[in-house]
C-alpha cells in the first residue's frame, strides 16, 4: 500500500459535482498532481466501444485490457490517458463515453484493474473518484465529498456537452443509480454540497480542512 503516511487526499462526489475542478485547483494550490480515476475508466470504455466488446462482458473487458493496457499520466493541470503511444485523453469526455462507462465500471475486476494503476501513482497527490476514500484509500488523511443537486450537476455539465440541459440531466441521473453503490462518502470524509457554492468557495472550504503548509513540507 502506498496510501500512508504520504499525503493523499481524496475527493468523491456524483457526476458533475464539480469534483475535477476543484481537485485540480487543490492540487494547484499545494504543487502536486491532480490524479482523475474516472477518466481511467473512461478510457476504459472507450476501449470497450472500440474493440466492439460487450459491456456486460467482465471476462472480455478484462482481457482486452490485458491485450491493450491503458496508463494514466497525471499533473497538477490535467491527466491523459494512454493506450500504447496513443493519447485517447481528447475522445474520453463524450456522451458517447458517458453513455457506457458506468457498465463497464460497475465489474469488480475492471474495478481492481484501475484501482492498481491508481495505487501505482506515487504520492503525494490530490484524488478524484467514487470510492478514494472508501475502497482505493481507505487510510488518506484528507478526505472530502462533494455533492450538489441533480439540476445544478445538469446545468454545469450542459456547459461541457453538446446535448441538451434536460437529456443531460436524465443521463446523470441513470448514471447516479448505476453508481451508487460505489459512490457513497467515507464515514471520514468531510461532506460539501456545492450546490450554492462557487468553485472558489469550494476550494476555500476544503483548504480551511488542510493544515497550512501542506503539499511544500510534504512534496
Ligand atoms: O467522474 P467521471 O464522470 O469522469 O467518471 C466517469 C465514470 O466512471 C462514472 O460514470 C463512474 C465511474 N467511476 C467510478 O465508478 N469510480 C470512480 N472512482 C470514478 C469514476
Amino acid at each position: 500500500m502506498n496510501d500512508e503516511p504520504h499525503l493523499i487526499i481524496t475527493i468523491d462526489g456524483p457526476g458533475a459535482s464539480g469534483k475535477s475542478s476543484v481537485a485540480r485547483r487543490i492540487a494547484q494550490a499545494l504543487g502536486v498532481p491532480y490524479v482523475s480515476s474516472g477518466l481511467l475508466y473512461r478510457g476504459a470504455a472507450y476501449q470497450v466501444l472500440r474493440y466492439g466488446v460487450d459491456p456486460e462482458d467482465e471476462e472480455a473487458i478484462v482481457r482486452l485490457l490485458n491485450e491493450h493496457p491503458i496508463r494514466l499520466e497525471p499533473d497538477t493541470d490535467g491527466n491523459h490517458v494512454f493506450a500504447g503511444g496513443e493519447d485517447l485523453t481528447p475522445h474520453l469526455h463524450t456522451a458517447r463515453v458517458d453513455r457506457v462507462v458506468s457498465a463497464v465500471a460497475r465489474h469488480p475486476r475492471v474495478r481492481a484493474y484501475v484501482n492498481e494503476r491508481l495505487r501505482e501513482v506515487p504520492p503525494p497527490f490530490v484524488v478524484e473518484g467514487r470510492d478514494m476514500g472508501t475502497a482505493v484509500f481507505p487510510r488518506a488523511p484528507y478526505k472530502f465529498y462533494l455533492t450538489a443537486s441533480p439540476e445544478v450537476r445538469a446545468r454545469r455539465r450542459a456547459r461541457e456537452r453538446p446535448e441538451d440541459a434536460a437529456e443531460i440531466e436524465k443521463m446523470l441521473r441513470l448514471r447516479d443509480e448505476r453508481d451508487a453503490k460505489q459512490s457513497k462518502p467515507a464515514a471520514d470524509a468531510q461532506i460539501i454540497d456545492t450546490s450554492e457554492l462557487t468553485l472558489d468557495q469550494v476550494v476555500g472550504a476544503i483548504m480551511r480542512y488542510l493544515p497550512g503548509g501542506l503539499g511544500a513540507k510534504d512534496k
